[in-house]
């Protein structure tokens, strides 16, 4: 049995308490059955969950190992929901002998820059591997790694960087050599790339057809040879849609093959157990229907809320020392929608639309989401067309109605993709989050 103690000095009371803690954390161990046994985990608000805390993803992790079998995935869920965490499980728990290489490639802005990246991380994670097996007759990265030692931390990329004075003419090259290698070194290797969706946005700002020709290259890579016959996979993952950002730029078919995987949003059991180990295994006395308020107040529960809300009753529970009631949860969530955690997330959803929304759907979507915050529980689709036209109107935009009706069915697919809205049943639309509705309709309504 592993126990945390790093969550509970700075939490424990005093040494009673931590006793109690220990003991109902002991009994954790009973009633948690997925994926990690023991241990009250700490609360995490925004940093990707440490994959020994990680939990509720133990048969999504199987389904995934079990998908990469076949193909290469793309994992598409809102900000803050896991993905980085699930990503950082693979990457420390791997199966099927996978060796995997996992980065970040939100700044990057040039397939140059992908393929370094790649490399020096490769080189992070697996410095023997890369040694003797990747850079075995390579030049451009032998070379460097001959000189590296001399050149200290962090040198390893700069070298790489500077081993090619024309990288940036030479990327299929030295892409299409770097896979090669790779395959030739024989271990089966998982590439994790995050954000991916955000680089493909920043290659199109600085030249579409460079985004053509990488998203081409890549596509060949996938296909040639076929995924049962390649050692290789790719995992790329985003928070922006990336079947929505290409169908934009008029690229789907470039990633069609890709096989799409979606986080599942985690359960209302999931959640009950969640609040009740949290606040159980602190030793937080709180009412039976305490986790239904929270469930109910979440609506389709953002993970990062779900953290949010549970640490907040933990926090009002230790300053008055009370039994947590359901009417706490209420006061929780008033505050967090005008407190300053969730402020920066919640400001994201409203600033990703002044951004990547082009007029008029940027001002036909701020219409509609504004009027969807205050309904009670979603609007019927004809009331937002009949609320688009009015939008447009206002625009004074003149549009057919054949047009209006298919902006407005673009602009809803958008919404949807984007995770701002869900139909919840027979042609109603309400916010996927109820911390997004609520907030939307404090500020923005
Ligand atoms: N399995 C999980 N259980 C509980 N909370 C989670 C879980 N996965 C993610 N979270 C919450 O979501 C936040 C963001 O996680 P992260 O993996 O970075 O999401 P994403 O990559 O989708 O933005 C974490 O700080 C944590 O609050
Ligand atoms: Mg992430």
């Amino acid at each position: 049995m592993r126990v945390s103690l790093r969550a509970h000095f700075h939490d424990a009371v005093d040494v009673q308490q931590f006793r109690r803690t220990i003991m109902s954390t002991t009994i954790l161990i009973y009633n948690q059955n997925d994926m990690k046994i023991g241990s009250t985990p700490e609360f995490y608000t925004g940093a990707p969950v440490d994959p020994v805390d990680l939990r509720f993803r133990g048969a999504f992790v199987a389904n995934l190992w079990r998908t990469l079998r076949s193909g290469h995935v793309v994992l598409a869920a809102p900000r803050r929901t896991g993905k980085t965490s699930v990503m950082d499980y693979l990457r420390d728990h791997p199966e099927n002998g996978f060796r995997v290489v996992s980065i970040n490639v939100q700044d990057l802005t040039h397939p140059a820059d992908f393929f370094q990246v790649l490399l020096d991380a490769f080189h992070d994670a697996h410095p023997e591997f890369v040694r003797d097996r990747l850079a075995e007759g390579w030049g451009l990265v032998s070379g460097v790694l001959d000189r590296v030692e001399s050149i200290g931390a962090g040198g390893f990329k700069l070298a790489i960087r500077g081993s090619d004075p024309d990288w940036r003419t030479n990327w299929r090259r030295h892409g299409d050599t770097f896979l090669a290698q790779a395959r030739n070194a024989g271990d089966p290797i998982l590439f994790i790339i995050d954000e991916f969706p955000d680089m493909l946005i920043n290659l199109a700002r600085e030249d579409k057809g460079l985004l053509r020709e990488f998203l081409a290259w890549f596509r060949t890579q996938r296909q040639n040879p076929a995924p049962t016959r390649d050692s290789i996979r790719w995992l790329v993952g985003g928070s922006v849609n990336l079947a929505g950002t290409l169908d934009a730029l008029g690229l789907v078919d470039l990633i069609n093959d890709l096989e799409d995987v979606s986080l599942p949003p985690l359960t209302e059991e999931h959640i009950e157990t969640f609040v009740a180990d949290m606040l159980g295994g602190r030793s937080v006395p709180f009412d039976a229907d305490v986790p239904r308020r929270l469930i109910a107040r979440l609506g389709r529960p953002i993970p990062f809320f779900m953290q949010i809300a549970t640490r907040d009753l933990y926090r009002r529970w230790k300053r008055g020392q009370r039994r947590i009631a359901a009417t706490d949860v209420d006061a929780v969530f008033n505050e967090m929608i005008v407190g300053s955690a969730a402020r920066t997330q919640l400001q994201h959803y409203y600033s990703r639309i002044r951004q990547y929304y082009a007029e008029p759907k940027r001002s036909i979507a701020h219409a509609l989401l504004g009027q969807i915050s205050v309904s009670e529980s979603g609007l019927r689709r004809e009331t937002l067309l009949h609320e688009t036209e009015r939008a447009l109107a206002d625009l004074c935009a003149t549009l057919p109605a054949h047009q209006r009706r298919q902006l407005f069915n673009q602009l809803m697919f958008d919404l949807e993709n984007d995770f701002y809205i869900v139909e919840v049943e027979g042609g109603t639309c309400d916010f996927a989050s109820g911390v997004l509705k609520s907030w939307w309709r404090k500020y923005h309504a």
